[in-house]
């Protein structure tokens, strides 16, 4: 397939990264079925959307005509085979959890058209294994942004042992024609390149807290102003959601071995259910400190 093959473009999960990539993708001018399981879910995917284009708008990155013109290229949906049965080109973002993945692989196949490109949005698992439920291994490949999609320039594009070297191709082309940097993942490991870097430091940080080495504060402090992050490490992890970095920390655990040990700390808080932005409270409290994100 060619990038001008590509003219409808699935999203698959309207969660912080579903959502982020329909934006981008509706942005750059493609036709967009943005998909979830609930009508509930859908809806806050879309609403989230029509917050970050008007933040777009009012800060003059784009017009409030080509933001209008975005948010009607995106169709909310709830029916899979709807979502996919016209797809050119398929993004799944659904949580990160090799089973949920896999059972929607298994449906995807039944109705997307034969010529469609599968591409994962996985932080970590391996492209290879998901690649494998469907009838089409050599169309299959990562594609993985960075949250917040529609400000992160990088993506990275991730080979699985069976992709086409022209689907990877294809899929750079794609990345570039929504704004962004493609960087070419050429080993399917745990975590890629940037997630095998950036989780650890993540819990690494949840370990001096737990130890009682130092507070979430001094760490975000040290992290931000010294080492000079753009956010500090916790805030980092509520940023992209706690649960996102705990399940590619489990996965990372599993496969590379004890260095990659969950901390405690990022277990409690998914165990609460303050996972961070998205829940309104996590490392901090996006509730009742004034953050200026939508609930
Ligand atoms: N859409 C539109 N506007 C948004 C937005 C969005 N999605 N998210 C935040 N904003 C707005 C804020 O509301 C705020 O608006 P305000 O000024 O009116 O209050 C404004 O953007 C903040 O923008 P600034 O340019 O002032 O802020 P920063 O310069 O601090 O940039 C940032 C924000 C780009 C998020 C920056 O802090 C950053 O780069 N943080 C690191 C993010 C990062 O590393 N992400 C990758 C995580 S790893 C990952 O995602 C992989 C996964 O697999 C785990």
């Amino acid at each position: 397939m060619e990038l001008e093959d590509i003219n409808s473009i699935t999203v698959l999960g309207a969660g912080n990264m579903g959502h982020g990539i329909a934006e981008v993708a509706a942005l750059a001018g493609y036709d967009v079925n943005l998909r979830d399981i609930k009508e509930e879910f859908v809806q806050n995917g879309y609403d989230q959307i029509e917050w970050s284009l008007g933040k777009l708008a009012e800060k003059d990155q784009l017009s409030e005509a080509e933001a209008d013109a975005a948010l009607e290229r995106i169709t909310p949906l709830v029916d899979f085979e709807e979502a996919v049965s016209d797809a050119d080109f398929v993004i799944e973002a659904v949580p990160e959890k090799m089973d949920i993945k896999k059972d929607v692989y298994s449906e995807m196949e039944e109705h997307a058209p034969d010529h469609a490109i599968f591409a994962t949005n996985t932080s970590s698992l391996s492209i290879t294994e998901l690649s494998e439920v469907t009838n089409r291994p050599e169309q299959f490949c990562g594609m993985h942004f960075f949250n917040p999609p529609v400000r992160m320039q990088l993506v990275e594009v991730i080979t699985g042992a069976h992709t086409d070297d022209s689907v990877l191709d294809v899929t750079e082309e794609l990345a570039e024609e929504m704004g962004k940097t493609p960087v070419r993942v050429r080993k399917d490991s745990p975590g890629f390149i940037v997630n095998r870097v950036l989780v650890p430091l993540m819990n690494e940080a949840a370990w001096i807290v737990e130890s009682g080495d130092a507070t979430v504060e001094e760490v975000d402090s040290a992290t931000k102003f010294d080492i000079g992050l753009p956010m500090g490490s916790f805030e980092l992890a509520d940023q992209v959601g706690i649960d996102v970095g705990y399940h590619v920390l489990e996965y990372m655990h599993e496969v590379l071995g004890d260095a990659y040990e969950p901390c405690p700390l990022l277990a409690e808080k998914v165990e609460e259910g303050n996972l961070g932005k998205k829940t309104g409270e996590g490392f901090y409290d996006y509730e009742n400190g004034g953050v200026d994100v939508p609930t």
